[in-house]
């Protein structure tokens, strides 16, 4: 038996479809453009990728996107005075700071800058206290889809284990704090855990999200498990060329789970249509 494959490329299309909708809806009759500002600090070759990937997708739903593209070296007195900027700009309704920073700026304070109403990331201190107290919050892209495709193959996820390991502040934590939200049993595992296999082995949900491609085998998983692969990573390939892998080997863990995101095409697409399904609702609050 192998796996059912979720397919997160068709599920974000249809978010992005009923987000345009909505934008649709919202110039018409409020005569209000969502806009969403990206800040991208240095050249940094993956999130160059990246921020180009997010303004072409707002764009194609209708919102303005405003890129705002500095070098390097910039200091940090001028960043902070770019997102005092935006916080103040009515036509942005969301803010989002690719990380990761150079080492010179402090990730937290320039975050912890952000108009909490504008933190489309859900990276600001408050969105992670009121996610943490299960109040409304915005939530962090990538678990948000991976939360998203896990109600829709499941319904409900009440009662079931679930493992995520790897315990980000992107997505491990608010990962685990979903899925507690959800009624799951969770455990974060990470690199200090012990006999992991054995961790992943009891879980009805695996959540992989460490960076380390295609580290959790086929027999780490329990037969019919579902598993959400986070990872993107590029490998040498045959040939000189690269391809991309999970931080989950797809080939053996495709025979045992019943259910799988594929990488690319899985959890990638979601983070992107939920950071404009969150600019969108930014939108919507800040118009009542
Ligand atoms: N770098 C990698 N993932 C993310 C993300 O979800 N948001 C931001 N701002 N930077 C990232």
């Amino acid at each position: 038996m192998t796996a059912t494959l979720i397919d997160g490329k068709a599920f974000a299309a249809g978010i992005r479809a009923r987000v345009a909708d909505h934008v649709t809806r919202i110039r018409e009759e409020a005569g209000v453009t969502p806009g969403l500002a990206v800040v991208l600090v240095g050249e940094d070759p993956a999130s160059q990728v990246y921020v180009r990937s997010k303004g072409k997708q707002t764009v194609e739903v209708g919102m303005a996107s405003f890129e705002h593209k500095l070098d390097a070296e910039t200091d940090e007195a001028t960043l902070l005075d770019l997102i005092a900027r935006l916080n103040a700009d009515p036509a942005v309704h969301g803010i989002l700071v690719q990380l990761p920073l150079p080492p010179h700026l402090d990730s937290d304070l320039v975050i912890n800058s952000i108009d909490p109403a504008k933190d489309v990331d859900g990276f600001h201190i408050s969105n992670v206290g009121l996610l943490g107290t299960g109040q409304k919050a915005m939530v962090p892209c990538t678990p948000l889809g991976s939360l998203m495709m896990l109600r829709d193959h499941h319904g409900s996820l009440s009662g079931m284990n679930a493992v995520v390991i790897g315990r980000s502040n992107i997505v491990g934590k608010p990962m685990a704090m979903l899925l507690l939200g959800d009624s799951c049993t969770v455990t974060v595992a990470h690199s200090r855990t012990k006999d992991l296999p054995a961790v992943v082995r009891r879980a009805d949900i695996v959540v992989a999200a460490v960076g380390r491609p295609e580290m959790v085998q086929g027999d780490w998983i329990k037969p019919g498990a579902t598993v959400i692969d986070v990872g993107i990573n590029r490998i040498p390939a045959e040939g000189g060329k690269t391809r991309l892998v999970g931080d989950v080997h797809f080939d053996s863990a495709v025979q045992v789970a019943g259910a799988i995101t594929p990488v690319p095409g899985g959890v990638g697409p979601m983070t992107i249509a939920c950071l404009l399904a969150n600019t969108l609702t930014a939108c919507c609050r800040a118009h009542g």
